[in-house]
């Protein structure tokens, strides 16, 4: 990590328990109409925190299979559907749109893995999480929200008290 990313909001996670943990506080924190944008390469976590985002709305021991080949996996939540995605294989970004990214935010939230391959056409109302693999093999987190996310991101930075 460099110095100079320093200033924005980062979180660090040393175990996959921890970033499942960290899925769960971020699905407290999510509305109807909002999506959850997952950055980093392979390996960096996603699946685990949207896993335990995915588990925090639905059940425990909800299944949580990555959508890698169906691109997108709906789950009821308690208050509106959830939409899970991964566009690994997405070719265009308008490719997103066609498989029903509007209209699952139009009903619900969403928890996008792969988000690079939305490049210009990320959601509005969005938390961007950006997913790094530390030397220690820890991960580290950039967090930064957009439109009604703006600013909320800070609430996330200490883990939730129960
Ligand atoms: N904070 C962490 N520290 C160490 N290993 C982790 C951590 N978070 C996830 N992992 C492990 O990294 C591997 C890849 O995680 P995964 O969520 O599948 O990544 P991605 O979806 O980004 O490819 C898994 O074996 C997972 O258990
Ligand atoms: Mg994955």
């Amino acid at each position: 990590m460099q110095a100079l990313e320093r200033d924005s909001s980062h979180r660090r996670f040393d175990s996959p328990q921890a970033l499942e943990a960290f899925g769960a506080q971020v699905a407290q924190a999510l509305g109807a109409g909002e999506a959850v944008c997952l950055f980093g390469p392979l390996g960096a976590g996603k699946s685990t925190l949207a896993r335990g985002l995915v588990r925090a709305l639905t059940r425990p021991d909800q299944d949580v299979p990555s959508p890698t080949f169906t691109l997108m996996q709906t789950y009821q939540g308690p208050n509106f559907p959830l939409a899970h995605l991964d566009l690994y294989r997405l070719k265009r970004p308008e490719e997103a749109f066609e498989i029903g990214l509007d209209e699952a935010l139009d009903v619900g939230a969403a928890v996008v893995e792969w988000s690079e391959r939305l490049d210009g056409a990320l959601p509005p109302d969005r938390l961007d999480v950006r997913l790094e693999i530390a030397d220690d093999g820890g991960r580290i987190a950039t967090l930064r929200g957009h439109g009604v996310w703006t600013g909320r991101e800070h609430d996330l930075l200490r883990p939730a008290r129960d």
